[in-house]
């Protein structure tokens, strides 16, 4: 393929390791940073732009301490993950999804982003490049991560003269300490995750910092995560700090609208594809947090989460609890996500790009 040929060139004559196992205790996979062999890199400089992209050993990069990302937060990043098939096929899920919402995200943060091309290519040749950490079939995923950061010194508020565009990986398994137990979510009162007009509907890198706080607090008194609430109303769910959220009432999936506060998940879009292909009813529109109160089942989605059944959620000191287990709509739908995405499902909607 083209990304294999571009990557030998990068490559050779080197140490590039391929199939040796590199270690790992593929059956005890959580969502930690593990050191791999390679990551991409590229910059844009004086309008040359992410054109050519170089792969290299994993290891730290050099910033200048005035550089935008440091100082103003002008940065955005992306998740995205390649599976081993059971007949050992390499498969990325839509990533050309990723590269759409860097687009976007980029033009919210005054910056150059690489092309939908660009992009693909290099989530691609560092795929490759790594593919001795992506788990054997059934173990969990290599998780990609893009970054795209104002690199260039920048001493008065402004864009930055230069940006990279880098991608590292590490192998994954659950998000969640949980594993496949269901979630017990919080909802934060005192804290917001976005305004109106803000940046929480593009990956920018200042939308997450802040949500430590309410995330630590909620964490230590045993919850999993935070689920956020409208800033204005503080009536109308939004989503949890890492991820999207649905709620089922009979044969109606809702989630919330995507506004320009709500982040649009590549798995939340592919479930509500899924979902209605399914037979259920999909709506995307604002929702009340009573009426969470009173759904049957409540899940959450995202890239590093899957797809997550939400066991309780706890507001102004109530506990509501929710249906989970084997026989739920939201099981269903992991099922078929999970199947397409490991190859064990047919994909018709051309969302399998294998490397
Ligand atoms: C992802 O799901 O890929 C994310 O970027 C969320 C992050 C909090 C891990």
């Amino acid at each position: 393929s083209q990304a294999s040929s571009s990557l030998q060139q990068v490559l050779e004559p080197s140490t590039y390791s391929d199939d040796e196992n590199p270690g790992v205790d593929w059956d005890n996979l959580g969502f930690y940073m593990m050191r791999t062999d390679y990551m991409y890199m590229t910059k844009c400089t004086k309008g040359e732009c992410f054109e050519q992209g170089q792969l290299s050993r994993y290891g730290n990069i050099e910033l200048s301490p005035a550089a935008g990302v440091l100082n103003y937060g002008q940065g955005l990043f992306e998740g995205t993950k390649a599976y081993r098939s059971e007949d050992g096929r390499l498969l990325l899920f839509r990533p050309e999804q990723n590269a759409i919402r860097m687009k976007m995200g980029a033009e919210r943060m005054c910056m150059p982003s690489p092309s939908i091309d660009q992009f693909v290519d290099a989530v691609k040749q560092t795929a490759i490049a790594n593919k001795r950490w992506i788990p054997p079939a059934g173990k969990g995923s290599l998780y990609l991560r893009p970054l795209l950061m104002g690199s260039g010194q920048i001493l008065g508020l402004g864009a930055a003269p230069e940006y990279i565009f880098l991608i590292y990986v590490s192998p994954v398994g659950n998000y969640f300490k949980e594993g496949f137990a269901p979630l017990n979510l919080y909802v934060e009162e005192e804290f917001d995750r976005a305004s109106r007009g803000g940046t929480g509907g593009v990956k920018s890198v200042t939308n997450y910092a802040p949500g430590l706080k309410p995330l630590t607090r909620a964490k230590s008194r045993g919850f999993s995560d935070v689920l956020y609430l409208d800033s204005v109303n503080k009536k109308f769910i939004e989503e949890v700090s890492s991820c999207n959220i649905f709620i089922l009432k009979g044969n109606v999936i809702a989630s919330p609208a995507a506004n320009g506060t709500i982040l649009e998940g590549v798995t939340r879009k592919s479930i509500i594809d899924i979902a209605r292909e399914n037979g259920y009813q999909v709506e995307e529109r604002v929702i009340t947090i009573d009426e969470l109160i009173d759904a049957d089942e409540v899940f959450c989605t995202g890239t590093a989460v899957g797809v997550a059944p939400v066991g309780s959620v706890t507001y102004k000191g109530q506990r509501i609890e929710f249906k989970t287990g084997p026989h739920t709509v939201s099981q269903e739908l992991y099922t078929t996500l999970e199947g397409i995405k490991r190859g064990l499902i047919k994909d018709n909607k051309g969302w399998i790009v294998e490397i």
